[in-house]
């Protein structure tokens, strides 16, 4: 039995007070959620959030880690340093950050792989854009991201991992893909990797993002290959991420 996980991403959102206010309405409703609840803060209030979630079930995680251990990286954050300040997860990969930010599979693999190694539980995002979509490419480009990093970071790593499926099209447009569509791509994501271990790949949880709201989230999450899901816009919406994780539950 795969535990329902539901991660907040708050992308590049909000400000001490709202976090607080957020983050206070969280708490508070945490018991009644009974899966696994992650947020995903920018780096600089992670340390003010997570003293905030201190003895709370909620974790923490980031939105983007360095692939490097340390050194002239100017501007960049390494693993270590995020788990130092508390966090527990690292969303590697958003499809924001390889698009705007030209991340490639080489370099997202090398992220997942110092997020492993300092302790962290890398959230690995693969999708399509709408174009792949409608050129029918959805398999090989996901199947191209997986395998980039199961060929550098090995199957075993995948067993403290989690992967999110995030078709591009449906991030931040209102626009979700719909159970079956997220179901197809899910259970290709688990065959991939069961082909190289179908224990890692029974225990995996698969989330799915892309428009996630209160409203799609039961029907989503009630399909056999999601495990929960990664959550942008909703997620700053108390009451509607509260909803959301309460249907993972
Ligand atoms: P939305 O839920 O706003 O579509 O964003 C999804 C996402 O990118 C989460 O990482």
């Amino acid at each position: 039995m795969r535990r329902p996980v539901v991660a907040g991403n708050w992308k590049m959102h909000g400000t001490r007070a709202e976090n607080a206010r957020l983050v206070e309405a969280l708490i508070e409703a945490s018991d009644k959620a009974s899966g696994e609840v992650v947020v995903c803060p920018p780096h600089v209030y992670l340390w003010e959030v997570g003293r905030q979630l201190k003895d709370s079930s909620i974790g923490l995680g980031a939105q983007n880690v360095c692939a490097e251990a340390q050194g002239a990286f100017t501007g960049e954050v390494s693993a270590a340093m995020l788990k130092d300040v508390g966090c527990s997860y690292a969303i590697v990969g958003h499809s924001e950050r390889r698009q705007i930010y030209r991340e490639d599979d080489a370099l997202v693999a090398r992220k997942f792989r110092a997020a492993q190694a300092a302790g962290l539980v890398p959230i690995l995002c693969v999708g399509e854009t709408l174009e792949e979509r409608e050129r029918s490419v959805t398999e090989d480009v996901v199947g191209r991201q997986l395998d980039a990093v199961l060929d550098v970071a090995g199957v075993a790593a995948f067993a403290k991992a989690i992967v999110a499926y995030e078709p591009v099209w449906a991030i931040g447009t209102g626009k979700n893909a719909t159970p079956e569509q997220a179901q197809a791509v899910h259970a290709f994501v688990r065959a991939r990797i069961s082909a190289r271990d179908a224990t890692i790949a029974g225990g995996l949880r698969l989330l799915y993002g892309g428009s996630v709201k209160a409203a799609n989230a039961a029907e989503l999450f009630g399909q056999p290959d999601v495990d929960g899901g990664l959550v942008g816009g909703a997620s700053l919406k108390a009451d509607e991420f509260v909803r959301i994780c309460a249907a993972a539950a």
